[in-house]
């Protein structure tokens, strides 16, 4: 007897925390891959795979989920993601932060890329875009197999907002965020869109700077309201549709922390902007007209992560 077979394909997810723990569910319920779950903590990785696992009799799927300490079970993985990484503790600077994490981005990074070198790389660890380009520098990977999560996310929150200001649904909203994850992003509402109506035909100009702020401070304001750990559900959704992209070469056009060699006249940096997502990786970044305001913004946005580059490929 012979069984329908789903492609193999295998996703690697490094740090089993919140976001990590997410996307392996989304990955694994919406059948796109195998999923290896891999953190430090001794049978944390185990336990919540086995939990996804246990959840297949009801979801109705065939994926495996691993949990796992050892790097040698990511091994052949097409997709990794890099989730790893600590939180801002009470009295840790910032600075603590970032050392902190960058240890521990470019050891996951190694470990992971050491068994699966054919691997696309996707970072999410904070501040997203100097981790996505110390990831590359560790990794030895060609900049197109390399990529971070924020722009889907970012442009999300925009879409979400847009649709309750305007009172429709999600489906007809289309909205482009580019630059980096934080307060210099660069929310664009010439290009966001209402079935094809650029907002700024459909809302004054005052009310969309509300809700480009509130985009700006996503991120803090799930924070605050949650007092401990920061937003994983829609982080997660974000990722699961970069990674599908990949795998299935969909050719999606998807805002990414992408490497520039040139386009928006910026060079040796991550930073979001549009890009076509196949099974190569980043396909093609996609530059966009902008304003001399917007691209000033960019321009900024990018100076600002090159900096904190700088300050940290010394550690
Ligand atoms: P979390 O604290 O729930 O999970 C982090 C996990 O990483 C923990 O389970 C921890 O044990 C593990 N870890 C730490 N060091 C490790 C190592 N050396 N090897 C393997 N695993 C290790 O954090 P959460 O909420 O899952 O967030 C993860 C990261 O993603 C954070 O840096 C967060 O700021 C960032 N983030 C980024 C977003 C984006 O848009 N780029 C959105 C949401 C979160
Ligand atoms: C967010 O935007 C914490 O970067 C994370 O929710």
């Amino acid at each position: 007897m012979s069984f329908p077979s789903c492609t193999q394909f295998r996703v690697s997810v490094i740090g089993a925390g919140n976001v990590g723990s997410a996307l392996a569910q989304r990955v694994a319920e919406k059948n796109l891959a195998d999923v290896v779950l891999l953190d430090v903590i001794a049978g944390r990785p185990q336990g919540l795979a086995l939990d996804l696992m246990e959840a297949r009799g009801v979801e109705r799927h065939d994926r495996q989920i691993i949990g796992t300490n050892n790097y040698s079970d990511t091994a052949g993985s097409d997709v990794i993601v890099i989730t790893a990484g600590i939180p801002r503790k009470p009295g840790m600077s910032r600075d603590d932060l970032l050392r902190t994490n960058a240890k521990i981005v470019r050891e996951t990074v190694k470990s992971a890329i050491a068994h699966s070198p054919q691997a696309v790389l996707i970072v999410i660890t904070n501040p997203l875009d100097v981790m996505t380009h110390l990831a590359w520098q560790a990794s030895g990977l060609p900049p197109h197999r390399v990529m971070g999560m924020a722009g889907v996310l970012d442009s999300a929150r925009f879409q979400t907002f847009i649709a309750m200001e305007l009172d429709v649904s999600i489906a007809d909203i289309s909205a482009t965020v580019l630059g980096g994850h934080g307060d210099l992003m660069v929310p664009l509402p010439r290009y966001s869109t209402v079935n094809g109506i650029p907002i700024t035909e459909l809302l004054p100009e005052s009310t969309i700077e509300r809700l480009i702020d509130r985009t700006r401070n996503g991120g803090a304001e799930i924070v605050e309201l949650m007092q401990t750990g920061s937003a994983f559900y829609a982080p997660a959704s974000s990722a699961c549709s970069m990674v599908e992209a990949i795998l299935y070469n969909k050719s999606r056009l998807l805002p990414v922390a992408a490497y520039l060699k040139g386009e928006y006249d910026l060079n040796d940096v991550f930073i979001g902007v549009p890009c076509r997502l196949g099974c190569q990786g980043i396909e093609t970044v996609l530059e966009l007209q902008l304003t001399e305001t917007e691209r000033n913004a960019l321009h900024t946005s990018a100076r600002s992560v090159r900096e904190n580059v700088a300050s940290f490929t010394a550690l």
